[in-house]
């Protein structure tokens, strides 16, 4: 095992749990924090439910299973861990607070990595004495099973440690990417907010249903996007590479993106979305769409593994 085999998970909801399952399964050991009274079943019991789709995906180190502790405070769940993931509720108090607890307790090469998704590294980095060791993880939900870990640092970072949490996140199966400048939302979360948008004043303007815009994702160019990114795509979508399918589209991109929509999410737009959506969903129940997206998201998962 490199330089980090006991980790720690503080806050251990919807994303900390799934942390935890993936943290466990790569044979690392997990002490776990979270001041919820029933932390230690709800987590247990993610990490039971997660446990044969991270077999499934080859994630699951052989050998006796990695334990997982719960403890009382943040600080001691901490103490010994060379790489903390901090999942705790988005609000500046909690992550300031959750930081001054856990800053002394600390290993002195310690890694902490933040789920945050709306709040900035910067923001998060004024509730340290020092914060060269706090760097933004950003995880895809569920982070065991999506991929996708946005990583930052800034000048205030310690030298080298993006890179010794990259090569963390890689060893128990993440593909990374940095994030160069503080944006709302990182880049990720931009780009689902783009496509939702367009999706939104589709619908708005009768263009198509909610389930057919949808469609029209799933199964168009988001089975592509599971391959490639966009670039890459429209890179070999003309024989003479990117340079050629820009000359030849370019005016036809300008002419859409002048063209696309901004939708407001006032009440209306929210009960036009969810009327077509409860139409697309018919009598299925969001635990069992749920469940679907996950058994699909694994065979994705597995198919696409060999081919790298
Ligand atoms: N839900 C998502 O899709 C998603 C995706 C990526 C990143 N994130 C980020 O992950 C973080 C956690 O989000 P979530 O969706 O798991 O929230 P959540 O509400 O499901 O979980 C938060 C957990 O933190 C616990 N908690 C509350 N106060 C605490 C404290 N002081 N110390 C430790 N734990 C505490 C709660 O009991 C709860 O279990 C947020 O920063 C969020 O932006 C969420």
């Amino acid at each position: 095992m490199p330089d980090i085999s006991h980790t720690a998970i503080l806050g251990s909801g919807v994303i900390g749990a799934s942390w935890a399952a993936l943290f466990a399964a790569s044979g690392r050991s997990v002490a776990v924090y979270d001041p919820a009274p029933d932390s230690k079943e709800t987590t247990l019991a993610y990490i039971e439910k997660a446990w044969p789709a991270l077999q499934g995906l080859g994630l699951v180190q052989p050998g006796p299973r990695a334990q997982v502790t719960f403890h009382a405070t943040a600080a001691d769940a901490v103490k010994d861990a060379q790489f903390v993931q901090e999942n705790v509720p988005e609000r500046l108090g909690i992550k300031h607070a959750t930081y001054a607890k856990i800053e002394p307790a600390l290993l002195p090469q310690a890694i902490v990595a933040s789920s945050a998704s709306g709040l900035t590294l910067s923001q998060m980095q004024d509730g340290w004495q020092n914060p060269d060791r706090l760097i933004l993880g950003h995880p895809f939900n569920p982070p065991h099973l999506i991929p996708l870990v946005e990583v930052m640092g800034n000048d205030r970072t310690a030298p080298g440690l993006l890179r010794r949490a990259e090569a963390f996140y890689a060893e128990i199966g993440k593909t990374t990417i940095r994030v160069n400048k503080e944006v709302p939302g990182h880049v990720a979360n931009r780009l689902q907010a783009a496509i939702w948008r367009e999706a939104i004043h589709l619908v708005l303007e009768g263009v198509a249903s909610v389930e057919d815009v949808d469609k029209a994702v799933s199964a168009g160019p988001g089975l592509r996007w599971a391959a490639m990114g966009p670039t890459a795509l429209f890179g070999i979508g003309a024989s003479g590479g990117l340079e050629a399918f820009c000359d030849h589209f370019g005016e036809v991109f300008n002419g859409w993106w002048d063209d696309l929509g901004q939708p407001h999410m006032d009440a209306q737009t929210i009960q036009t979305l969810v009327s077509g959506w409860q139409d697309a969903m018919q009598d299925t129940s969001v635990e069992e769409q749920s469940a679907k997206r996950d058994a699909m998201l694994i065979e994705i998962l597995k198919a696409l593994k060999p081919l790298g």
